[in-house]
């Protein structure tokens, strides 16, 4: 005889084969701007742990244009991805990523970069996952007047060198909260020199600090920013180009992946003192996760998350690197 208990049992039996049926068949596309750059490979990475955990497939494509995009997210669809992560390469495709996302019936969040609307204001319905950007390009400032002092300089007697890149709003945040932080510990307004870059990637800071540098020959000791590692490394190789070595240059990065990790294990230090390092897990493994969770069972994610950074060094990025792979 089949009591009640046995007809619960059997239907949650049955409710968790369908459960399982459905997590199985889910495929996330996570396509990010700049696939050669380890920040992002790094992402993936995180994802593909998500993935493996839940049983969910992560399609993970480069696209570094607007048309890519588009043809990317009709690929998607045409593959029977169910949901999109997105680092686009440009955010003001914002209004046209959401309109083919939706014509292919995906749910869309982006992560990184945060998409914008026509008017130039972040489209809100968009779930994001973001770097609190004004306050890590601060610990940057910091971590490098901490460094300022600790070597006896005074700061009439150096320069701040901004790889900048302000068509990007977290670009622009990052740098502006590196340079206010300095600008507060007493550097003077024009000891700031902006060298903006056409393209953010170590070459692109290269190419844009070389002509600053070069023209200000007069300074001998430069504070470097930007907007991350690739950037900013591309401009303490200009520096080192005119001669300038780890003795009269601090320069500090953001992401904290190989790049700097790479820097970090040459034997003798460079002018790249440190990196902030991102919460990689969150915008990887987190923003995987919980877009699965609203394929599967419909609950959205966060509308806004904003993650932190920590200061990692020659002497602690094992250490930092360890406790985020735990
Ligand atoms: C931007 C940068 C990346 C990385 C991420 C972190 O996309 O281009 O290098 O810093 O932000 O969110």
């Amino acid at each position: 005889m089949l009591t009640r208990k046995h007809f619960l049992g059997v239907s949650i039996a049955a409710f968790a084969a369908a459960c399982a049926r459905t997590s199985e068949g889910v495929k996330i596309g996570f396509v990010v701007k700049q696939p050669e750059e380890p920040w992002f490979q790094t992402e993936w990475r995180f994802a593909d742990r998500a993935g493996a955990e839940f049983g969910f497939e992560v399609m993970k494509i480069g696209a570094a244009d607007g048309e890519r995009v588009l043809a990317v997210i009709d690929n998607l669809g045409a593959r029977g991805a169910q949901g999109l992560i997105i680092c686009a390469p440009d955010t003001r495709l914002g209004a046209a990523i959401q309109q083919r996302a939706a014509a292919n019936e995906l749910k869309l969040m982006s992560v990184d970069d945060r998409l914008v609307g026509a008017d130039g204001a972040p489209i809100e319905a968009i779930p994001h996952v973001g770097i609190s950007a004004t306050n890590i390009g601060r610990q940057a400032g910091e971590t490098i007047a901490a460094e300022v002092t600790r070597r006896g300089w005074t700061l009439s007697d150096v320069a701040l060198l901004r790889t900048t890149f302000d068509s990007l709003e977290t670009a622009r945040q990052r740098t502006d909260g590196a340079r206010d932080a300095l600008l507060a510990t007493g550097l003077p307004a024009d000891r700031v020199f902006d060298a903006p870059m056409r393209t953010s990637d170590t070459e692109g800071g290269f190419n844009a600090a070389n002509p600053v540098l070069t023209r200000q020959t007069a300074v001998r000791r430069w504070l470097v920013v930007g907007m991350n590692d690739e950037t900013v490394l591309g401009a303490v190789r200009a520096t080192e180009g005119l001669g300038l070595g780890a003795g009269d240059v601090v320069a500090v990065g953001i992401n904290g992946s190989a790049t700097a990790q790479a820097e970090f294990q040459k034997s003798s230090p460079t002018g790249f003192l440190a990196s902030i390092l991102l919460d990689a897990r969150s915008h990887g493994y987190e923003t995987a996760k919980a877009m699965h969770r609203w394929i599967v069972e419909g609950v959205a994610p966060e509308p806004l998350l904003y993650t932190d950074g920590q200061v990692m060094t020659r002497e602690n990025w094992q250490a930092l690197l360890a406790e985020q792979e735990a």
